[in-house]
This record gives C-alpha cells, structure tokens and sequence, in this order.
C-alpha cells in the first residue's frame, strides 16, 4: 500500500466512543478533516477484537500506511489500556498501540478520547484564547456516553484526570450526569442541566479553573441548556463538536511518543 502522506502533515484521526466509532485523516497544522470522515457504530460487545476488526477496514477503506493517532475512552499509560468504564473490560491490560502499529507502517499514538478532544480545542478552539501562563487552569468536560475531562495548566495537558468519576450524591458523577442519562431518562433540559450544574461547580471548588470548555455531540445544543449553568468560571460550547476528538487524536501524536 502506498503512503499517501506527502507532507508528513497528515494523521488518520481515530475517536473509539461508547456508541461510535470516527474516523478521518487530519492535517494536523490546520486541523482540518481531509477526508470524508467515517463513523461506524461500536460493536457490542465491544471487545478489543471486534473493534480491532472495525479499525483495520477502516484503515484498509482509506488505504492508509501513515501514522495513526487514536482516542480511547480509558485511561492510558505508555499506550496500553489501564480503564474501561464503557467498553468490554478485556481491553484492559491491551497495548492498543502495538495493536495499531500491525496494521501500518506509520507511527501509533493513543490517548485518552478527552484529553484528544481537549488537545483539539486548546489547538483550534475557544482555548485558543487562553492566555497559557501564570497558572491558567483550563478545565475541558466532555459529556457523552460517558463524562470525560482534560486539565490543562498553562495550556499543559495533565493526562487520564477522569473528572467524570467523582462522586456526587454518593454516585458516579457520570452515572448523574452524562448525556446518555438525559436521554434514557428522557430528562428535560432543565431538569438535566440541574445536575451538570452541580457536577460542575464541584469540579469548580475543587480546581478553581479560568475556563470550562463543554464537548461531546450536545455542546452543539449550548442555547438549550447554558442558560441554567451558574458558575464562577467562563464556560463555553467547544466549537469542533464532534471532529474535536478525531483531530486531537491525530494531534497526540506530536504530543506523545508512545
Ligand atoms: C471514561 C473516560 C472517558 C469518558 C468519556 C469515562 O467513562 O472513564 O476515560 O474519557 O468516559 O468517554
């Protein structure tokens, strides 16, 4: 297979969700989709063979021999798998990386799918406007099937905070208050945002952070429920929506040399 990367500027981007699995290749300078981008829905069980499966058609669809970064839903250590809340727990323990590094030449990143989101809107998005010293806490949540979070601290990445794992009321913070919950609960927007109103001022007393960014497919509805939020930090929509985690995907592979 020929390596179509000519300028050494392109990178298959890989979002592994709870529900979907994306795909596109990214210029990782403009952070721009260069090809169509490619969703399939995540097998269940989702099993790091099935999913491995879906991954390599995606690969052998695009034609691609380059580098590859990849999201995963888990923490991630030295790219090999250490949590899956949402997937089939026999990915823990994978080294998803050596497992891309089969099908292609390229180099192979893996992070986790928040700390890509975040990477992306600290690159393209509203972080960009983050002055990126004295201190700046940058606090990125993504609420999704499950509820992700990236920290950075003058535009550093502190990588796996898995935020969406506190406790509040005594349960998971993300088993409260992720999107899925607002639609199997079929919660009203009020009702929903009650509850990410107090995961995120908890996050708040804790972190005291400049600026929340809100990712994931919902952050596109920000006018249904911003206006219930009441927090002492900016809070913005992330503008990438859901290109946010494939091109951060694609961006960890400056970011890390896994
Ligand atoms: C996982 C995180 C992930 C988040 C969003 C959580 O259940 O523990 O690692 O970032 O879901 O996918």
């Amino acid at each position: 297979m020929e390596n179509i990367n000519i300028n050494g500027n392109l990178v298959l981007g890989i979002d592994i969700g709870g529900t979907g699995i994306k795909a596109a290749l990214v210029n990782i300078e403009t952070g721009k989709l260069v090809s169509d981008r490619v969703r399939i829905k995540t097998p269940n069980p989702a099993t790091p063979k099935k999913v491995l499966k879906v991954i390599d058609n995606i690969i052998k669809e695009l034609q691609w021999n380059g580098s590859i970064g990849c999201g995963f839903p888990g923490v991630i250590k030295n790219g090999v798998v250490k949590t899956a809340a949402n997937l089939s727990k026999k990915w823990i323990g994978v080294n998803l990386s050596e497992k891309l590094e089969q099908f292609t030449a390229g180099n192979c990143s893996v992070i986790n799918d928040a700390d890509a989101a975040g990477l992306a809107e600290v690159k393209f998005g509203p972080g960009k406007e983050c002055k990126m010293c004295d201190g700046e806490v940058l606090l990125m949540i993504t609420l999704g099937t499950g509820i992700g979070s990236a920290l950075f601290v003058d535009g550093k990445l502190i990588p796996n905070t898995e935020l969406g794992h506190i406790e509040i009321n005594g349960k998971d913070a993300e088993a409260r208050s992720a999107n899925s919950v607002r639609e199997k609960k079929k919660l009203s927007w009020k009702k929903w945002s009650k509850k990410v109103n107090k995961y995120l001022t908890t996050l708040e007393n804790l972190l005291s952070p400049d600026i929340i960014i809100i990712g994931g497919g919902v952050s596109k509805h920000s006018n249904k429920f911003f206006k219930y939020l009441y927090l002492q930090s900016k809070v913005k929509p992330a503008s990438m929506g859901n290109t946010a985690g494939i091109v951060g995907a694609a961006l960890s592979s400056l970011a890390f040399i896994n």
